[in-house]
């Protein structure tokens, strides 16, 4: 799977082009490096990373696989 067919199901909260501030308090990802999304990735995935509503992205992170989550943030680093 590519990290742009990944990237489909964050889309609808992070925005088409990761401009949105998901269910009003993510910061935006547009902008951020892709070491820096990875990083947040594996924290909400071992529970070390997250704010007011991070157990919607929990299940989302533990999901993934380590190597769908170094290609999600690579494709979301170039918007
Ligand atoms: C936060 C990625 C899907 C809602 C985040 C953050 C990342 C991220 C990197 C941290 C932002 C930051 O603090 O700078 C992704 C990716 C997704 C995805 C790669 C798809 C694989 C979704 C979906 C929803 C969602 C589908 C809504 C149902 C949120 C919310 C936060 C967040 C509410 C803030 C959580 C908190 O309070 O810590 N997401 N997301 N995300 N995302 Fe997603």
């Amino acid at each position: 799977t590519s990290g742009k067919e990944l990237y489909r199901s964050c889309a609808a909260c992070h925005g088409e082009n990761g401009e949105s501030m998901a269910l009003g308090v993510s910061k935006p990802l547009k902008g951020q490096t892709a070491k820096q999304i990875l990083e947040k990735l594996n924290g909400y995935a071992d529970e070390t990373y997250g704010g007011s509503k991070k157990s919607v992205m929990l299940g989302i992170a533990k999901r993934m696989t380590e190597e769908d989550r170094k290609k999600v943030s690579e494709y979301i680093s170039a918007f």
